[in-house]
């Protein structure tokens, strides 16, 4: 059985080819040049899927070795995300499959993310604890089975990519944060501002991170942070700035640690053996090295995917699409976008 995917829920274009449910191809490009904006423009995001999803199909086909004609069903993402991007891929995945007759399966964003961790092996066994930490989503799932999840805490303010993202702004070091605060944070100290844990009311499985945000911000006006270009600029190649670096530590371990402890406080509670990371800032070091670290410590199995899989990715979509035309769930093509779809 050979199954397309596609994911174009927002600035990755991304097709991938998933054969007797092994991944044969998984082509992304990352639309580099919302960097300038300082965040995704949606327009442009729309404009530059059109330009991208044909080459990006026809390279996944390429590797894959196949050709549209041998393929059993196109999976694409429906929701959630940036409806205008979303609209793309859908309506090509569509098109695609009604032109060669198959059946078309519609994905949700946040189950594909999930699934990144079934991709390759070692895969983990049922039921076990999914973390999704992302742009859009901070996100504890118990995943009983393929499709059937029990949402057990959920951010109550911004997501943990989006907490990244708008501190690495209020820094001036550049868009998207999370790759950026990673790289700095390796040079800094993670002791030398100690900002609030947002651990909520004891036991709480739910995560905040908007006031965290402020923390920094208020310590950034108290001691008067200008971020100019030219201090951003001496971190490379020279050398990187020391305020710079301690900054992003200092954040970092305080996301990292709540992120962590809730993990732990949920796979405890609903005693999984398997623990899961995915989603954009699964991609981060210190919370990969923390996780595995503190859970292997007390017993748990831990999977992280490769990096690719963790950011948007074609691979992901094309896994569950495997998975559901093997079960016969495929979709009508009445199907549209559903930008706040929920897992
Ligand atoms: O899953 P994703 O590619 O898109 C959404 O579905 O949102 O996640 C994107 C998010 C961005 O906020 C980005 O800053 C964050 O993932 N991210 C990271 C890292 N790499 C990407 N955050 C922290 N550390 C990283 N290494
Ligand atoms: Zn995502």
């Amino acid at each position: 059985m050979i199954i397309l995917g596609i994911e174009t829920s927002c600035d990755e274009t991304s097709a991938a080819v998933v054969k007797d449910g092994k991944l044969v191809s998984n082509v992304t490009t990352a639309q580099l040049f919302h960097s300038k904006y300082g965040g995704v423009v949606p327009e442009l995001a729309s404009r530059a899927h059109q330009r991208r999803i044909v080459p990006a199909v026809e390279e996944a086909l390429r590797v894959a070795g196949v050709t549209n004609r041998q393929l059993d069903a196109v999976s694409a993402v429906y929701g959630p995300g940036l409806v205008g991007a979303i609209l793309v891929g859908l309506s090509f995945g569509k098109a695609m499959a009604l032109g060669l007759g198959i059946p078309f399966v519609g994905v949700n964003h946040m189950e594909a993310h999930i699934f990144s961790n079934l991709i390759e092996d070692p895969k983990p066994g049922f039921p076990f604890l999914n973390l999704t930490v992302s742009g859009g989503h901070t996100q504890l799932v118990l995943v009983n089975d393929a499709f059937d999840y029990r949402i057990l805490g959920e951010t109550k303010d911004d997501a943990a990519g989006e907490a990244f993202d708008k501190v690495a702004k209020m820094l001036g070091i550049g868009y998207p944060g999370g790759p950026l605060i990673d790289k700095y944070a390796e040079r800094g100290d993670p002791r030398w501002v100690n900002f609030p844990r947002p651990y909520l009311e004891e036991g709480s499985l739910e995560f905040s991170f908007s006031g965290l945000k402020t923390s920094v911000l208020y310590y950034l006006r108290r001691i008067g942070y200008q971020s100019s270009a030219s201090r951003v600029k001496s971190i490379n190649p020279t050398g990187y700035d020391e305020f710079l670096c301690n900054m992003c530590a200092s954040f970092q371990a305080a996301v990292v640690d709540v992120l962590v402890h809730k993990t732990l406080l949920a796979a405890k509670r609903f005693s999984v053996k398997d623990i899961t990371l995915a989603g954009g800032v699964a991609a981060n070091s210190e919370l990969r090295r923390r996780l595995m670290e503190s859970a292997t410590n007390v017993g748990y199995r831990v999977f992280v995917p490769k990096l690719e899989f963790c950011t948007d990715n074609g691979a992901m979509v094309a896994m569950v699409g495997y998975m559901k035309t093997k079960e016969g769930r495929t979709s009508s093509l009445e199907l549209t976008a559903e930008p706040s779809l929920e897992l």
